[in-house]
């Protein structure tokens, strides 16, 4: 194993070149930032200010705070992009996904990735369902339809595959073989609004997509999610289940849940579909730049988007082979931190390792892949107001962390240093 990033020097002799050529050591090692200002891990771009204050002044004018005509509206334009029938208006992803699960009338287990974020399986524990955790495909990162077949059992009611970063999954693997086993398929498609299979949207797939409009995301309302479906029996059950499961007359039909969404966040989501297109292509332009840059870098890859599909990028995730790159994923992150990027590590620890969910049995005893690949991964920061020189800006800093790492992390000398710019910068 390589030796750890010898990241406690930070500061030791704190100046270098003008911060758009990284010459000398880095940053953990007392050269200048990158980012001597910092580089934030997000930085959404919301809706005009103008728009929603006249959105809201509509609304208050209304006197209907909560699910009315603009959640309406909303849910239609949603179904519309989405080319789906029916569009769910929630408050959240997680919501979306519990009354999904739970207006499907499953029972026993549901099986699942690891290699997600936790809200994907709150919603199988929720339900009073097991999870089952299964492997993801090493190359995409979504859930190995082969790992779930083997999974699927007497008592397997569903699927809930995640369309992990954006990258659709073999959704046409994943609908044969919930087919074949009389499976329900739902999608928690929180990173996907806009990915598509061939020409294909996603929302359209399985049973149910579920999407999230947290701020994090592509589609943003501050909160919400959206459910889409074209089963008009599970959008009924979802638009009552969204309502306590009170169909109108306090004879409520099953347990369901207080997931409307307020008139306010359905305004701020239905302004930020304006231009969701133009995002979408400018973050695919920002990935394409990171990939070139990256390519050379030894010890680097990402997950595959398959030849034909489109994602959202929503997150932009690398993996850090140790014995090539010369440092770990996590001593990456740190040596970024002194270049002042800011990372994440999506998704590590993978939810079985995770404390809530430690004692459920894995299918197979183990999940190889979910578990080197969590050692691995490193989200970048990836925002539509970067600029190329931010992108080519992070590559450089990353070329050199491991230069500098494979070199067996040599201390730096006074050749290395030069003199911080002192400029004023409008960095947000
Ligand atoms: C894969 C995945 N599923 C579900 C969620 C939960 O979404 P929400 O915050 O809208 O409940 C998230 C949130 O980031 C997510 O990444």
């Amino acid at each position: 194993m390589p030796e750890p990033f010898p990241i406690d020097m930070r500061g030791a002799t704190v100046r270098t070149a003008p911060h758009t050529t990284l010459t000398g050591p880095p940053a953990a090692m007392g050269g200048w930032p990158a980012f001597p200002e910092g580089l934030p891990f997000l930085y959404p771009r919301l809706p005009d200010a103008d728009v929603l204050v006249e959105a809201v002044r509509g609304i208050l004018e209304s006197r209907q705070l909560t699910n009315g005509r603009i959640v309406r509206e909303l849910e239609a334009r949603a179904a519309e992009y989405l080319a789906v029938d029916y569009c769910i208006a929630v408050s959240s992803c997680t919501a979306g996904l519990m009354l999904v699960l739970r207006a499907a009338d499953l029972s026993g287990n549901v099986i699942l990735p690891s290699f997600t974020f936790t809200a994907t399986a709150h919603g199988v524990a929720w339900n009073g369902l097991r999870p089952v955790f299964a492997d993801v495909d090493p190359d995409t990162l979504t859930l190995s339809p082969a790992a779930a077949a083997r999974a699927t059992g007497v008592r397997a009611s569903a699927i809930l595959a995640t369309h992990t970063f954006g990258t659709p999954c073999d959704v046409d693997a994943l609908g044969e073989i919930a087919a074949r086993n009389g499976l329900r398929l739902v999608y928690d498609a929180a990173h996907a609004f806009g990915s598509r299979h061939g020409q294909v949207p996603i929302g359209g797939f399985g049973d149910a997509e579920v999407f999230s409009l947290s701020p994090t995301k592509v589609l943003v309302a501050g909160e919400g999610g959206l459910i889409a479906t074209n089963d008009h029996l599970l959008a009924e059950r979802c638009r009552i289940g969204r309502d306590y499961a009170n169909p109108g007359d306090y004879d409520c039909q099953f347990y369901g849940l207080n997931a409307r969404m307020s008139e306010l966040h359905a305004a701020v989501a239905l302004a930020s579909l304006d231009g969701l297109d133009a995002r979408l292509a400018r973050r695919t332009e920002l990935a394409e730049r990171y990939w070139s840059g990256l390519r050379s870098v030894p010890g680097i890859s990402w997950p595959v988007v398959r030849d034909g599909d489109r994602s959202t990028y929503k997150d932009f995730t690398i993996l850090v082979e140790p014995g090539e790159f010369g440092i770990s994923a996590a001593s990456l992150a740190e040596a970024l931190r002194s270049e002042g990027v800011q990372t994440r590590r999506y998704y590590a620890p993978p939810v079985h390792a995770q404390r809530a969910y430690r004692d459920v049995p894995s299918t197979n005893g183990h999940l190889a892949v979910t578990e080197r690949v969590a050692e691995r991964v490193l989200t970048l920061p990836l925002w539509i107001d970067m600029s190329e020189e931010d992108v080519d800006l992070v590559v450089e800093a990353v070329r050199r962390i491991q230069a500098f790492a494979s070199d067996g992390g040599v201390a730096p000398s006074d050749e290395d240093v030069v003199v911080i710019p002192d400029e004023e910068s409008d960095r947000p």
